[in-house]
């Protein structure tokens, strides 16, 4: 008797300590895409097929257009079928579309290839490159899951309180606490026995650049807020997600000069990457 209400307590000790800090109801959840067996037979289905193990094993596919060790479905987390970590599903018809940052309208081909210069470090694809075709081909398959367009909830990132101040002392806690596990204690990730990232590096060379869209605090804390700690999600507060992305954000990363051009109207947000 006295065994099992230790091993109650035991058990749900650690649950009772994550209903407190879970502070919201928002959770990432898996987006429904077609099953292969909808995939259209010959080369177009193939594309698909390519579009896909692209996004999922970037670097291994494409070494010469991928300069750090990331894939793209590192953060497009599930390639692309995740609610809250920009998923793919529903933006096939959302673009041409202005973009801020460059003051300029921009194609899906554009956008994609922002993330290899910025994300990756790397290379844009040739515009009548093969590998181009498939992620192209990948995403207007994914469009056709049954939650199209407008009426997929989850697009993009989650809500973010911008309001509060990041203490990067504190992120630095929070790191250690409920990431180092995983990344590592100087965020270099680690890699399988093929060579390549089994989990991802938070800083140095093999990490984004200061031009990615993760480099700024803010919207590193939106992703990290509803998608980590990876399989954990939901025990960050806002505070928390916001201070461990300034820690990381500003360790050690590849400069991305051209950043400096960004935003040319002046209408930078707060967390654009100045100094
Ligand atoms: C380090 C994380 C990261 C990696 C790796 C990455 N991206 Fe992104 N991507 C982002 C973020 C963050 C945004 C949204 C930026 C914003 O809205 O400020 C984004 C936006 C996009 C968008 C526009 C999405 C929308 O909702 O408008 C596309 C398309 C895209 N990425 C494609 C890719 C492809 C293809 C790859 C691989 C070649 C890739 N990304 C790799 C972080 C990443
Ligand atoms: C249980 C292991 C684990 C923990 C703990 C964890 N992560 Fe991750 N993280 C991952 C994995 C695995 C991926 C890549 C997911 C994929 O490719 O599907 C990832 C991806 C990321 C990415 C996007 C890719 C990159 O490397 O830039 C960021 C940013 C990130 N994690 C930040 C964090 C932060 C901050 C914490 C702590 C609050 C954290 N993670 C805790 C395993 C973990």
């Amino acid at each position: 008797m006295i065994g099992r209400t230790l091993l109650a307590l035991v058990v749900l000790q650690p649950l009772l300590a994550l209903a407190q800090t879970a502070p919201s109801s928002i959770a990432p959840s898996a987006l429904r895409l077609p099953p292969d067996t909808a995939l259209p037979v010959g080369a177009s289905g193939d594309a698909i097929r390519l579009g896909r193990r692209i996004m999922l094993d970037t670097k291994r596919m494409l070494p010469d257009n991928v300069g750090n060790g990331l894939s793209c479905s590192n953060c497009h987390l599930g390639g692309g079928t995740t609610t809250y970590a920009i998923p793919f599903i529903g933006l096939w018809g959302k673009f041409p579309a202005y973009q801020p940052r460059s003051d300029r309208q921009i194609t899906l081909t554009d956008r994609i290839n922002d993330c290899f210069e910025r994300s990756m470090k790397g290379k844009a694809l040739a515009g009548d490159s093969a590998a181009l075709a498939a992620m192209l081909a990948y995403i207007q398959w994914s469009s056709r899951s049954d939650q199209l367009a407008e009426a997929v909830v989850g697009r993009g990132l989650g809500p973010i309180d911008s309001s509060l101040a990041p203490d990067s002392g504190r992120g630095a806690a929070v790191f250690l606490a409920r990431c180092a596990t995983c990344h590592g204690q100087q965020g270099e990730g680690r890699k399988g026995g093929d060579g390549y990232y089994a989990i991802p590096p938070l800083w140095g060379d093999d990490s984004f650049t200061t031009g990615a869209g993760l480099a700024r605090t803010y919207t590193a804390a939106a992703f990290v807020r509803y998608n980590m700690p990876f399989g954990g999600a939901g025990v960050l507060t806002d505070q928390d997600a916001i201070d461990v992305a300034q820690f990381f954000t500003h360790q050690p990363r590849p400069e991305f000069a051209a950043r400096r051009r960004d935003w040319p109207r002046g209408n930078a947000p707060v967390d654009a990457r100045r100094e």
